[in-house]
């Protein structure tokens, strides 16, 4: 399994990206064509900027990608859309606001958040979970009818209920294990698809 990460590690590197985790989002890209040209792109938990830069590339200069992150830092897009950076808590009001601000609704929102891991793995869960119920009440505001969610969760106990509460927003849930994920970590992703408005 060390090999992968490395494979996925000097890959990033050699192609430019500031992190390995790129591949996690173009796997999804690859397989279901979440993001197309033109397309805003709402990318929560940016830092280092892999995914910012990935999507800015594939949605193109006609596009949009705002990236929100707690951790302040640049991140250079190497040309396709502009690149909008918000310092700061998504969890809180006035971040919320700032993204608003810039553009009130999107096609397709990401989050890589992930909570500080502590080391107790329910506590984490937990606290991820919570990233990703936000993340799911955000999208009831900010995403486009018919756009798309891809979002990062701890698997764990009560993931099953934010799987059903996606059902509830989009036309098609699945829930995805990129080959790039390390198979012992208990990262997966819910794609939602087609918002329904
Ligand atoms: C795994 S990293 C994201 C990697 C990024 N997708 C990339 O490809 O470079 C997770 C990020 O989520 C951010 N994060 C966690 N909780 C957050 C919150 N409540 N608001 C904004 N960012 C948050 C962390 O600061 C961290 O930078």
């Amino acid at each position: 399994m060390k090999q992968v990460q490395d494979y996925y590690f000097r890959k990033a590197r050699k192609e430019g990206y500031p992190a390995r985790s790129v591949y996690k989002l173009e796997e999804a890209q690859k397989k279901f064509s979440l993001l197309r040209p033109g397309d805003k792109v709402l990318d929560l938990g940016c830092q280092p900027g892999s995914w910012a830069i990935y999507a800015a590339r594939v949605v193109g200069s006609g596009g949009l990608v705002v990236g929100v992150d707690i951790n302040p830092g640049p991140i250079k897009t190497r040309g396709g859309a502009p690149f909008h950076f918000v310092l700061g808590d998504i969890t809180r009001e006035s971040v919320q606001e700032k993204v608003r601000n810039i553009c009130p609704r999107y096609q397709v929102l990401i989050s890589d958040m992930a909570p500080r891991t502590t080391g107790n793995r329910w506590a984490d869960q937990q606290q991820s979970l919570r990233l990703a119920r936000t993340v799911l009440e955000l999208a009831q505001g900010l995403l486009l009818p018919g756009g798309h969610l891809y979002c990062k969760v701890f698997e764990g106990e009560d993931f099953q209920d934010l799987v059903a509460q996606a059902r509830t927003l989009f036309a098609k849930v699945r829930v995805f294990k990129p080959k790039s994920s390390r198979a012992e970590s208990r990262e997966i992703f819910l794609l939602g698809w087609n918002y329904q408005d």
